[in-house]
Order: C-alpha cells, then structure tokens, then sequence
C-alpha cells in the first residue's frame, strides 16, 4: 500500500514578484516501510519535496496524499494534527529545545498528543531511548551531547509516537563520516523493526548507499528512481 503520493507535483516560490520553480512535475508513490533517499545536487528540490511530504507546505499544482487522502483542502489544524499524529521529522541540525533533557525532549511529543498516562509516557520514552542506544544520556542537556548523540536523541523524538512516517532532511550532514555511517545504520535498523517508512535527503553516496530506494531529483524533476 502507498503510504504517501505525489501526483504531478509543481511547486514555485515566490520572492517578491518573481516566481522561483522548485519542483516541475513530481509524480512519486512511496510505499509503507520503505526506506527511501532523495538525492540531487544544491537547489535540486529536495527540502521541498521532503516539507511537501510533510504538510509543512503544500503544493502549487498537483495533489500530496497521506494514506490516501488528498491534503489539498486540510485545514491548518488538520495539517498540524496529521503531522504530530503520523509524522516525524529528524533535521541536519538536530532542532533538540536546548533547556530539556534528552528524556525530556523525547516525551515532548508524547505530552502533546494527549493520549498517554505519565507513566505510560515514561515507558515509551525510556524504551525508545533504549532503542537508540543512550538510555544512560537521558537526563543529559544537548549541549552535553555529541552531534551524534543529539541526532540519536532526535531520531527517537521521531519515532516515539509511532509515527507513518519519518522524514529526514540531510541528517548526517553536520556529523563526521564514521558517525554519520553509524545514524544510517540506526535508521535503516529502526525501518526494519517498527516497519516505519523513511525518506531521507542527502547528498553523500555513502547514505546513498544505504537506501533501498534511491531517488534522483534534478531540476525539480524526478531523474531516475531505483529499488535495490
Ligand atoms: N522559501 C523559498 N523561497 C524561495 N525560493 C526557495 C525557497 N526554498 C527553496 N527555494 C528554491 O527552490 C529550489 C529548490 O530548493 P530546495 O531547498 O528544495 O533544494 P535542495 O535540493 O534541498 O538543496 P540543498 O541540497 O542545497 O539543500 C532552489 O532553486 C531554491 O533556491
Ligand atoms: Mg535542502
């Protein structure tokens, strides 16, 4: 089953009274438990894709599907609750609130979804931060963690609710090779247990390497698109 669709994509921003062409015709079909990256050069439309993916913006033309259904005429509310409920975003920045502890960072999604007991919470927290590997970090600040360590915080932000999806733009960018490799991994170990479906942007082969599915963008349009 697709998990999410874009049909004849089209996407421009407008700068003041020029139109700038992000995407020019994105026609993809992502099905659930892929593990997918969109890889292009700088400008190529890969952040746009990945914020259409996640109802952070809607397209120009064309339509954007969640499980079926057509976001075009969801209401801001209706896109905020789709993106808290099936959505989970992990960035090249890490985007952890700098005052929380890992713990705290992890249950802050879980506290706004309302359906959790604390005690429930706790659990999910702590199981997810066993999950990722820094169980024993969980009442560090990040700033008292390693790129690393604070990308492995915000994968398990991400995961925590059990998201459809997670989307992840350039998420070994701002860490070193060796550590970088070893997010990869995590991810692609996470797809395959909890069976969440990823994309992931980037522009470095060894995540490319990494991907079952690997989509070139180019130009704002689909240049190639294989399954390993
Ligand atoms: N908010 C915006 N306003 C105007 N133009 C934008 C905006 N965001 C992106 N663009 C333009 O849209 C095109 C696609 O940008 P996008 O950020 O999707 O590329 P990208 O593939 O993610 O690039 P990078 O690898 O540098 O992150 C580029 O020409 C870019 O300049
Ligand atoms: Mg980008």
């Amino acid at each position: 089953m697709a998990i999410t669709i874009m049909e004849n994509v089209v996407k421009n921003y407008r700068v003041g009274k020029i139109e700038v062409p992000a995407l020019r015709g994105v026609s993809v079909s992502i099905e659930e438990g892929e593990f997918v990256s969109l890889a292009g050069p700088s400008g190529s439309g890969k952040t746009t894709m990945l914020n259409l993916f996640g109802c952070l913006d809607k397209p120009t033309e064309g339509k954007v599907y969640i499980e079926d259904r057509s976001v075009a005429n969801f209401s801001s509310n209706k896109l905020a609750d789709v993106r808290n409920q099936k959505l989970g975003f992990v960035f090249q920045t890490f985007n952890l609130i700098p005052v929380l502890s890992a713990f705290e960072n992890v249950e802050f999604p879980l506290i706004l979804l309302k359906a959790d007991k604390p005690k429930q919470r706790k659990e999910k927290v702590m199981n997810i931060l066993a999950e990722v590997g820094i169980a024993d970090l969980a009442n560090r600040k990040p700033m008292e963690m390693s790129g690393g360590q604070q990308q492995r915080v915000a994968i398990a932000r991400a995961l925590v609710k059990n998201p459809q999806i997670v989307l992840a733009d350039e998420p070994t960018a701002n860490l070193d090779s060796v550590t970088g490799e070893d997010i990869l991994k995590l991810m692609l170990e996470m797809n395959q247990k909890t069976k969440t479906t990823f994309i992931f942007s980037t522009h470095d082969p060894m995540v490319m390497g990494y991907a079952r599915r690997l989509i070139k963008v180019h130009d704002g349009k689909v240049q190639s698109d294989e399954r390993k």
